[in-house]
């Protein structure tokens, strides 16, 4: 990193979640490919503007393998060989070609068309908890909890087709995880439960391949000649319930609050002029939860991006909050514009080989979420200043940790 003046430590510092630090809008515009320093001390490169970033996510001499190489590595330094209980977590999903077999298995399962299937029963899910809501007779709730951690559990639970049994199961899951950081001990914990959760469908469906996930790769593996592993499908439950979980409720959260801070865009939301699809992407792209760090790449060979080259093995961050506010790519992109969201002015999905195979299910998990929310309570209101809330940063998320709502 010889040219790097610019180490500054990162993530950069945030008060709201939806005004960016000044420093992402200044590297977009003098320095879009330049160097930080992470938590502990490591350096790598951020790369802030949309067609980088894309680059980054698109492009194959911009390796994810060494990363979770490290990472199997660092676990197996840390403890007994994985086990129940000691998952080796997307080991198996390290080698690109490994990766490349798995997501287009489980790409020819999880389709756009599946995720329509699954809308009644996510609209379903969100009545329920609607419902547990609308029985308050404070009138009030904390939005985070009850609404926004709650869907996206329920709907891996149908998209898993879970028996009631194993429902609670991975509601228990959730809610461990939910309050394990920064507990180590406690995170094992919940991923054990969830391994016995992974395991027990994975046995139920090889002897009766239902209409879940699960089932349903067993049953294209059964017409096909490949053979599909119980390890494989075990990780698949895994990959999608981790993947699945925390990313939508958050986003949930950081939407509620975007729509709170402008009243007149809930508003025409809540008239129907402006279309809940179109409102869903303007939330992923202005209101996004997610900072893309779980895109770290390396690079494998010399690279030039932009204006800079980049040594081999070099550690590259993408910033996707900052890629969807890139003045080359929106309009006035600190302007919040329901009617003109639109899926390509965000990167919150990311992109290439590895863009997120549940878009389909958390896009109509969203438009349902937002819609009977917003039909069900035309007079939901934040109690009090939500921006009193206390927020969550991490490298991986921000988001209000508390939204307490009235009507
Ligand atoms: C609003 C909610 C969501 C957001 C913002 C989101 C975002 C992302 C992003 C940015 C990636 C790419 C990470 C990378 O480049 O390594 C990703 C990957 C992934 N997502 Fe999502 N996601 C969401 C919901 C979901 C849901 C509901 C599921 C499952 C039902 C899911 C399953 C996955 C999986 C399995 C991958 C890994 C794909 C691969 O590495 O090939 N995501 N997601």
């Amino acid at each position: 990193m010889d040219t790097a003046q610019e180490t500054d430590a990162y993530p950069f510092p945030l008060t709201c979640p939806f005004t960016q630090p000044p420093e992402l809008a200044r590297r977009r515009n003098e320095a879009p490919v330049a160097p930080v320093t992470l938590p502990g001390g490591a350096r790598a490169w951020l790369v802030t503007r949309f067609d980088d970033v894309r680059t980054v996510l698109t492009d194959e001499r911009f390796s994810r393998s060494p990363v979770r190489q490290n990472a199997v590595r660092e676990q197996r330094r840390a403890g007994p060989a994985p086990g129940p209980g000691q998952f080796d977590f997307g080991a198996q999903l390290a080698d690109p070609a490994a990766h490349a077999r798995w997501r287009s298995r489980l790409g020819s399962v999880l389709t756009p068309q599946h995720a329509e299937s699954l809308r009644p029963r996510i609209r379903q899910t969100v009545d329920e908890a609607l419902d547990e809501m609308a029985a308050r007779p404070d009138r009030t709730a904390e939005f985070v909890s009850d609404f926004a951690y709650r869907i996206p559990v329920q709907v891996l639970a149908g998209l898993f087709d879970l028996t009631p049994q194993l429902r609670d199961r991975l509601q228990d899951w959730a809610t461990r995880l939910r309050g394990a950081a920064p507990s180590t001990a406690a995170f094992g914990e919940a991923m054990r439960s969830l391994y016995g959760v992974a395991a027990e469908l994975v046995a139920r469906e090889r002897a009766h391949p239902g209409p879940g996930v699960i089932g349903l790769l067993l049953s294209a593996d059964r017409e096909g000649t490949e053979t599909v592993t119980d390890e494989e499908l075990v990780s698949t439950v895994f990959l999608l319930a981790t993947a699945g979980y925390e990313s939508t409720a958050v986003q949930f959260a950081n939407g509620m609050l975007a729509l709170f801070q402008h009243p007149a865009e809930l508003e025409r939301l809540r008239s129907g002029s402006v279309s809940m699809a179109a409102a869903v992407e303007e939330i992923l792209r202005y209101a996004q939860a997610g900072t893309g760090f779980a895109g770290t790449t390396y690079t494998t060979e010399e690279v030039r991006l932009g204006e800079v080259t980049l040594p081999p093995g070099a550690t590259v961050l993408i910033s996707l909050d900052s890629a969807g506010r890139d003045e080359r790519r929106t309009d006035r992109p600190e302007v919040f514009d329901p009617s003109h969201g639109a899926p390509h002015h965000h990167l919150a999905f990311g992109a290439g080989g590895h863009f997120c195979l549940g878009a389909s299910v958390a896009r109509v998990e969203l438009q349902e979420g937002f819609t009977r929310l917003l039909a069900r309570f035309p007079q939901l209101r934040p109690s009090g200043d939500p921006w009193k809330t206390e927020f969550t940063r991490n490298l991986f998320h921000h988001y209000p940790r508390e939204l307490r709502v009235e009507w």
